[in-house]
């Protein structure tokens, strides 16, 4: 299999296979198994400008829609993330006479929520409508579109030129890069910023996280990769910024060229990044042969555990979670529930693997002898918060970044 680079037209193969799988944020009923839609989860690099990305994908509206299931506000340690970013960006970029903030993919206005009200003007671009509801109750101010060359032009037709446009788990996902870069030239200000924090391939090698990869996930980003990209479409990287969010990403920061000073870290991390080969071919090669070890290793546990009479379920429905169950062919047989604490996962089933999903307070009630912790980026939020677990001898189950069992 292979496709043409979405941004430079470069040659990608396919090098890391995960296998037939369903859209990930795609929660369904038990009568909606008939008409699931599967996708084949590939990523390959270019090899021209580097950008690791999806070779099939899944259209956009099947996607982000009224009834999309990530919910960002859904942590503690997401809100206060975010409440930073916005006090942060208050404090540094937006400081001018009326200063203009947009946001793509707001979600639910964990960032913006703090923005309007403080009352700075800004905007959220987010397509998918419930929870575009949920941020414009928040106060914030939602246009209900793909942000595209199209919608930036008419906003900045309609509210003027933006100092920031920002985007978190966002930009990664759009298809159509190309277009989004040409609509930040229309929109942002001469001297403003386009910001934004991505899943990290670094951070996916380093950490076995293969669980990143799925449908929403188009790029898998370097900072080698997003230098060529935003010099592809006449920008500039000037920082790279590592953050601890979704277990390791990085914060980037785009300018027109020479309006910005690069500062040093964007050159210490591309020294890095060549220092260990990740923008080379071997790096998914590599990458490939040790996620077949972990498949391995954790259906082989699963399936002792159970031969042994103990009781296992999943913590944490995170998209993360579909991409693992169905690479790693674990179903219902051998996780009867996992828990979520997002009401709107409750009550369906994981895409694919058709995992029932349920509240916390059936884990609580009766709790079982092991817990695999699908979402593992909130590990310590979620052991701090179940100590009742391990209290009555239950065991967390992890698998990133080899499969082990912690304490026992
Ligand atoms: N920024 C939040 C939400 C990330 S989820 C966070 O970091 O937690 C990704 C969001 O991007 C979804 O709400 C989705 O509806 C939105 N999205 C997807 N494609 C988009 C596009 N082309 N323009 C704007 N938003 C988009
Ligand atoms: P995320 O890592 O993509 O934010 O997804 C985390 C998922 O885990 C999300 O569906 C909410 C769920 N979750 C819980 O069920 N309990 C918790 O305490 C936390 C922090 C998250
Ligand atoms: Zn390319």
């Amino acid at each position: 299999m292979r496709i043409n680079c979405r941004v430079c037209g470069g040659d990608v193969e396919a090098a890391l296979d995960l296998g037939r799988q369903p859209t990930a944020n795609g929660f369904l009923r038990p009568d909606e198994i008939e008409s699931e839609l599967f996708f084949r989860l590939a990523v390959g690099r270019c090899d021209r400008c580097t950008t690791v990305q999806l070779l099939e994908e899944v259209k956009q509206e099947v996607r982000y829609h009224d009834g999309y299931r990530y919910q960002a506000s859904g942590s503690a340690g997401h809100r206060r993330h975010f409440a930073e970013n916005a006090r942060r960006f208050m404090d540094t970029e937006l400081t001018g006479p009326d200063p203009f903030i947009v946001e793509i993919g707001c979600n639910d206005g964990v960032m913006l929520a703090a923005i309007a009200e403080a009352g700075v003007r800004h905007l959220g671009v987010e397509p998918s409508g419930n929870v575009a509801r949920v941020a414009a109750a928040k106060g914030v101010r939602v246009l209900g579109e793909f942000f595209d060359e199209t919608t930036a032009k008419a906003v900045r037709d309609g509210d003027g030129p933006a100092d920031v446009i920002f985007g978190a788990n966002t930009i990664c996902h759009i298809s159509h890069i190309g277009s989004v870069f040409r609509g930040v030239d229309a929109l942002l200000a001469d001297g403003g910023v386009f910001v934004f924090e991505e899943p990290y391939l670094g951070t996916i090698v380093d950490r076995t996280a293969f669980d990143q990869i799925y449908d929403e996930h188009i790029f898998y980003f370097t900072v080698r990769s997003v230098q060529a990209i935003a010099a592809h479409y006449g920008f500039e990287l000037v920082d790279a910024e590592p953050i601890w969010m979704h277990g390791g990403e990085i914060r980037y920061t785009i300018a027109r060229p020479g309006r910005r000073v690069p500062s040093a870290s964007v050159a210490r991390l591309l020294a890095e990044e060549h220092a260990r080969g990740l923008n080379e071919p071997e790096t998914l090669e590599r990458l490939r042969v040790i996620v077949e070890g972990v498949r391995e290793d954790l259906t082989d546990l699963l399936r002792r555990l159970k031969a042994q009479g103990r009781r296992v379920v999943g913590y944490g429905a995170p998209a993360k979670c579909t991409t693992v169950t169905n690479f790693c062919g674990i179903g219902p047989e051998l996780l009867p529930y996992v828990c979520d604490s997002t009401p709107e996962k409750q009550g369906h089933l994981v895409p694919g693997s058709h995992i029932p999903v349920l509240p916390p307070e059936v884990f609580a009630a009766d709790y079982p002898d092991y817990a695999v912790l699908f979402a593992w980026n909130h590990a310590e939020e979620i052991m701090a918060k179940e100590t009742g677990f391990t209290e009555a001898g239950g065991r967390w189950i992890l698998y990133i970044p080899t499969v082990h069992v912690p304490g026992g």
